[in-house]
């Protein structure tokens, strides 16, 4: 880690000498490919570029191949204003229908596991997905799925990784773990709205954020400028996680995010041998604070060992309680007519029947 930052530091002094406000606004590795996005002022040309392009090569490791981005900053605007005009016109989402944050104050709670399952769910109705893992404590879609390679870039936007017709980018395909907890926080918000805003999404009807545990920095600038369409809250039913879960329900609210729902995680637990069902972390706490807070109860999901291992194996286990909540979410009048009409019809007519 401390080589990672020397290095960081050696690149933002190569940068600074040969184009002075220019800045080095995230790098991530794994140890063989090494990513960078460096934002330069308005004026910067291709040969200067190019010219800062051979400087920083001398600097890096041989072992590394380096993929650069370049992104510039307006005229006459500071970076965060800069971010923020950027951010106001992210055509990269200019075709997703709904952008739904999962998120609680508490981290190992299943906001992985329910963000995962729950775009896997909506793709078998038919709709068109996609999934941030905005995770940088842990990021753990790349596990999950089973993909942790690198995404490709069309030169000018990154290609999210498409698995079982979802699309996919995940904080930890952009580099390790040990990357990821270097990040410094401004360093890694700008990454996350880029990762965001930079990745060609296409045409999407829901883009799901898996959203690091609490409400701090990252959480924050997400639910500010995430674009977002809502949030669905997970919790155990444990008095804890509810705590937790009610501070991250009050930074939704206060930042005008409409909480779609609650799901209630690790509900309870069904011993695989007798099949006798224990309330671990107690039962029904999350579902009383949903009807307690006029919030929709999205739905209930035991603690299945087999769940776990298939995470553990990067494989699928479909369980109906997904698709469950799929269904209950696509009733929130909140949410924004699909794209596809095919998968929204088949919806309503299993409603009819
Ligand atoms: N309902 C469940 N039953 C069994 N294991 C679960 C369940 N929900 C989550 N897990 C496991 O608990 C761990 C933490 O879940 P995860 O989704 O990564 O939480 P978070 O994203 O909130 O940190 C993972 O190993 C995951 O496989
Ligand atoms: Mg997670």
């Amino acid at each position: 880690m401390a080589e990672q930052e020397s290095l960081a530091e050696a690149l933002r002094e190569c940068i600074t000498k040969v184009i002075p406000s220019a800045d080095l606004l995230m790098m991530r590795s794994d140890g063989a490919k090494l990513n960078l996005i460096i934002e330069t002022p308005p004026n910067i040309d291709k040969a200067k570029q190019q010219h800062l392009l051979e400087k920083l090569r001398a600097v890096i490791p041989d072992h590394f191949h380096p993929v650069v981005n370049f992104t510039k900053v307006k005229k006459g605007v500071s970076r965060e204003q800069a971010n923020e005009q950027i951010e106001d016109y992210p055509q990269a989402l200019n075709k997703v229908r709904n952008i739904i944050a999962v998120g609680s104050g508490k981290g190992g709670v299943g906001k992985s596991t329910v963000a995962l399952n729950l775009a896997w769910a909506l793709c078998d109705l038919g709709y068109r997905v996609g999934l941030l893992d905005a995770d940088v404590y842990g990021p753990s879609i790349p596990k999950m799925t089973g993909h942790a390679g690198q995404p490709d870039s069309d030169g000018k936007m990154m290609l999210p990784i498409e698995v079982e017709g979802m699309k996919l980018i995940s904080i930890g395909n952009i580099g390790d773990e040990q990357t990821a907890a270097a990040w410094r926080g401004p360093m890694a918000t700008s990454a996350l709205m880029q990762l965001l805003t930079r990745v060609c999404w296409g045409e999407l009807d829901f883009l799901f954020i898996d959203m690091p545990p609490g409400t701090g920095d990252i959480p924050l600038t997400l639910a500010q400028r995430g674009h977002l369409s809502g949030a669905v809250v997970v919790s155990t039913p444990q008095d804890l996680a509810l705590a937790d879960a009610r501070k991250a329900m009050d930074l939704f609210r206060r930042l005008s995010v409409p909480i779609l729902g609650i799901v209630e995680n690790m509900s309870s637990f069904i011993c695989p041998h007798c099949g006798e069902e224990s309330a671990i972390f107690g039962i029904g706490g999350a579902e009383e604070e949903a009807s307690s807070l006029n919030m929709p109860f999205l739905g209930r999901i035991p603690l299945l060992q087999d769940l776990r291992v298939a995470a553990d194996c990067g494989e699928r286990l479909e369980l109906t309680v997904f698709e469950q909540i799929a269904r209950t979410l696509l009733k929130n009048p909140i949410i924004n007519p699909p794209f596809s009409g095919e998968a929204d019809q088949e919806v309503q007519q299993s409603e009819q029947r």
